[in-house]
């Protein structure tokens, strides 16, 4: 059996692996309504103090309440209106006692995985751009002025949400606010990350080790463009951008064994079409690929991208084909070909460390990130 037929059999028991009818439709596809991100930054700044300082403000806010509520309900007038003041003091008490467990987390988690299939997008699932979505809100972290990664959810603002590089994630920050809007106490911060893990988890991957606590900031916190990587790049600039964020090279050919999922989109990118024969099912199969298909140069009027010379249906990025040209790279490229678990392994712990880039430690809720089940245990 060829490399590619060993490679598409298990596609094939894929009930969503639709490469061919996708890649028909992604270039025929229309645009999806791009929603505005951009809010006002409010007046006063974000709290400093961890995630929970909003909470110990409304408690201090319902201590007051209760303080006034007692000297009122004391004096005549006050035992009138007494019923309705309780009820309304309680209506505080509930909100500032809400202190969200696993188990609430994990509610969200399996509403993110309830709306992830979707037939009449791309290859029938958002996982891959929810992926996406939570790599781009995390690598944008800088080590040494440790700004950027995902805390504070910047991208929900311009000018981040226009950064060429995040071109078609409005997609998939617009998928999530469906699920915000039945959890409204989770940041988005904790609500994209968790969506990245949920898409990797249903979608066949590793387990990924996640915890809360990441804050929603205002505009000011942004990160100046360019701090994501460039597709039509080599290996110094992908060493340049991943070592910025931390991660060696190891975990760099570890994190872009993401590639076996979802495709590029030429409204988005000006790139086209997948990496894989099965884009929303999480297998090695990008290295395999790499490693073992021959690729050529494709001949089109698009940005400089290679193609598989048996089928011309798959594509890898320039920055992907210098992870099989580049020594210390390579290395890497042939271990996770060759084993699948230890890609999985690898991917868990490096995939989990990037979305906690940028996060104070006195943030997290727990001192241990939690494993969450999937939907169907
Ligand atoms: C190594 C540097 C990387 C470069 C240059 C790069 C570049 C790109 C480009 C150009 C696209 C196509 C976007 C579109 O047209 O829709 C894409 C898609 C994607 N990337 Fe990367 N990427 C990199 C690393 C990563 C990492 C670290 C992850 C996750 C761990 C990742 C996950 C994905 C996924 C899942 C998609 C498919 C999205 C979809 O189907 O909508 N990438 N990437």
């Amino acid at each position: 059996m060829s490399v590619l037929a060993a490679i598409r059999a298990p596609a094939r028991r894929n009930a969503f692996a639709t490469a061919p009818r996708a890649a028909m439709r992604s270039s025929m596809r229309m645009r999806p309504t791009i929603r505005k991100y951009s809010t006002e930054s409010p007046p006063n700044p974000p709290p400093k103090s961890g995630s929970n300082a909003w909470l110990y403000g409304s408690i201090s806010g319902a201590a007051l309440i209760s303080v006034g509520y007692y000297l009122y309900s004391t004096s005549d007038a006050g035992k009138e209106a007494a019923s309705a003041a309780k009820s309304a003091g309680q209506a505080v008490k509930v909100k500032t006692n809400l202190v969200p467990t696993k188990e609430d987390y994990q509610k969200v988690y399996n509403e993110i995985a309830s709306i992830l299939e979707d037939n009449d997008y791309d290859d029938g699932s958002y996982g891959p751009v929810l992926v996406r979505l939570a790599w781009h809100s995390s690598g944008t972290y800088d080590k040494d002025t440790k700004t950027g990664g995902s805390n504070y959810a910047t991208m929900r603002f311009e000018p981040e949400a226009l950064h060429g590089a995040n071109a078609g994630l409005q997609v998939a920050r617009g998928v999530l606010e469906k699920v915000k809007e039945k959890f409204p106490w989770i940041s988005y911060g904790d609500l994209w990350t968790l969506a990245g893990v949920c898409a990797i988890q249903e979608m066949g991957g590793p387990k990924i080790p996640w915890r809360p606590g990441r804050i929603d900031g205002f505009a000011k916190d942004a990160t100046p463009d360019g701090r994501l990587p460039d597709a039509s790049q080599g290996s110094d600039h992908l060493r340049n951008i991943f070592y910025r964020m931390g991660f060696n090279d190891q975990e760099i050919v570890a994190l872009a064994g993401a590639h076996a999922l979802g495709r590029c989109h030429p409204d988005r990118s000006g790139f086209e079409g997948p990496w894989t024969f099965s884009p929303i099912t999480f297998t090695n199969d990008f290295f395999n690929l790499l490693l073992n298909e021959k690729w050529v140069w494709r001949k089109w009027s698009g940005p400089k991208q290679l193609q598989d010379k048996k089928t011309g249906t798959l594509m890898m990025l320039p920055t992907d084909y210098v992870l099989a040209q580049d020594k210390s790279f390579k290395k890497y490229v042939k271990q996770y070909a060759e084993d699948q678990d230890l890609f999985f392994n690898d991917f868990s712990k490096t995939f989990s460390k990037l979305l906690e880039l940028g996060v104070p430690e006195n943030q997290w809720v727990t001192p241990e990130p939690w494993v969450l089940k999937n939907a169907d245990e």
